[in-house]
């Protein structure tokens, strides 16, 4: 089976540094587990996640996050079949979300809904090429 490539982004429900570590860590754990790599975004306002991985457990590890009650509004932005993984080292990084990305103001305005595809496939091919600032 190929893998696949599932990115979505959501909003923040209860966000803390305490809350994203054990977001973190389960992730970590259950991805380590299932053979799933990506990178989540985090900001106040956003949560922006690329899950890679073989396609059913992607799919299954969506359905688990979409339940999740620690964010809202979650929209999947997209899934494609890939060759090669963009995070194949990790089983979740973590990145603050960077200048380059829309402000809060943009965010509000609903700039994600309006971003192309390559647009948003392009914020994590330029985040894997940069060094991890944090675990
Ligand atoms: C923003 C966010 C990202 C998450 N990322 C993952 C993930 O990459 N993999 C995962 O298994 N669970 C992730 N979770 C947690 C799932 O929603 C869910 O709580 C967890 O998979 C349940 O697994 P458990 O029954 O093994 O504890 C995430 C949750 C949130 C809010």
């Amino acid at each position: 089976m190929r893998d696949m490539q599932l990115i979505y982004a959501s909003r923040p429900f209860g966000y803390d540094e305490l809350s994203l570590a054990g977001i973190l860590l389960q992730a970590r754990q259950n991805n380590a587990r299932n053979g799933i790599t990506g990178a989540l975004i985090c900001r106040e306002d956003l949560f922006l996640q690329m899950l890679e991985g073989r396609r059913d457990v992607v799919t299954s590890t969506f359905a688990r996050i979409l339940r999740d009650e620690r964010h809202v509004d979650v929209v999947n932005l997209l899934s494609t079949d890939i060759d090669n993984r963009l995070f194949p080292e990790w089983s979740m990084r973590h990145d603050p979300a960077r200048s380059w990305m829309w402000t809060p103001e943009e965010v509000a305005k609903g700039a994600i809904g309006r971003a192309s595809d390559q647009e948003i496939r392009g914020i994590f091919e330029r985040l894997a090429k940069e060094p991890p600032g944090r675990l």
